[in-house]
């Protein structure tokens, strides 16, 4: 095993080198390998994983929950109706008497504290399954999905259109700042990524030499990009704001003539998903020929078993 990635928590991807990034998707093209030719191993038997859940999801409970299950652990589903979070017992408390019981520890949610302070605490792995402000899972998926397409990383462009100051875009910045990539981030002003990672992703590419960049002017995000990504105008927890969001979003919405923009016909599309299908996306782009989407949803569990596999083994 080139890199030690025993007890290791994924809170954000910042925490991780590009080659211990490297390594988690090459043990993900593994286990996606086994996974097609139907192998068995049992790689968790008698491990648990705690998963804790105070926002929804479809994609991020079924990778962690079968990848763990199918390698014979138990994953325990926990909604904050379930378990005592902050209310009654402290985080800190619950997340002391989780670590005395559990192999590891997965949350979603709102804070990113949260998973902060289940990691202090619990003293096992903590995985981060999506808070405000990180997806880091996500772009672990959409690194391997695009290396998939291109055969390699180094060079490629990636263009996030929409809010990109929201928890996957900022995970897919870092990612591809990381990996040597050329990000830009397209979207209004007002959605801008938020400075403080901006500007450490700014000195990531400074060593990887890849580049990042923001412009709200689509024609000159889109020139030459070989992915073009989007995610939901609305995160989960904005309800609130989601009229606001639509008008100011509404001219960064991905559809043929945004994908004709590129000049290229290889350009792929990619969002993480759920999609609002003619919100930020149209019907025929998510459902057209370049579309990615659902190889990119179904890595999310190959890389996230990689993940767990490389930490708790
Ligand atoms: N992409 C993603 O995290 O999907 P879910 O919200 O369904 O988990
Ligand atoms: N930005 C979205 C991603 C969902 C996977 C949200 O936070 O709701």
């Amino acid at each position: 095993m080139p890199f030690n990635l025993k007890g290791r928590s994924l809170l954000t991807l910042l925490d991780f080198s590009p080659e211990e990034i490297r390594y988690l998707l090459d043990v993900a093209k593994q286990v996606k390998r086994e996974s097609r030719s139907r192998l068995r191993t049992e790689r968790f038997r008698g491990m648990t994983l705690a998963m804790i859940f105070e926002k929804r999801s479809t994609r991020t409970r079924l990778a962690f929950e079968t990848a763990f299950a199918e390698e014979g652990g138990h994953p325990i589903f926990l909604s904050p109706n379930d378990i005592h979070l902050g209310a009654k017992e402290s985080l800190e408390d619950t997340a002391r008497v989780l670590g005395r019981m559990v192999d590891a520890i997965m949350f979603r949610g709102y804070k990113q504290e949260t998973v902060e302070t289940l990691m202090k605490y619990s003293g096992v792995p903590v995985y981060n399954g999506l808070t405000d402000e990180f997806h880091p899972t996500q772009a672990l998926a959409d690194l391997m999905t695009i290396e998939e397409n291109f055969g390699g990383l180094k060079g490629i462009k990636v263009v996030f259109m929409g809010d990109t100051r929201n928890n996957v875009a900022t995970s897919l910045m870092i990612a591809c700042s990381k990996m040597g990539m050329n990000f830009v981030a397209c979207g209004p002003e007002e959605l801008k990524p938020r400075p403080e990672i901006y500007k450490k992703c700014e000195e990531i590419v400074r060593e990887t030499g890849g580049s990042v960049s923001f412009t709200p002017v689509l024609e000159e995000a889109l020139k030459d990009a070989d992915v073009v990504y989007t995610d939901v105008w609305a995160s989960m927890g904005e309800e609130d704001k989601e009229k606001e969001k639509i008008v100011l979003l509404k001219p960064y919405q991905v559809n043929k003539k945004v994908m004709e923009m590129t000049g290229k016909s290889e350009t792929i599309f990619m969002h993480c998903l759920p999609a609002v299908k003619g919100q930020e996306v149209t019907y025929e782009v998510i459902e057209g020929k370049q579309s990615r989407v659902w190889d990119e949803a179904e890595n999310r569990k190959h890389t996230i078993k990689a993940i767990m596999i490389a930490t708790l083994l």
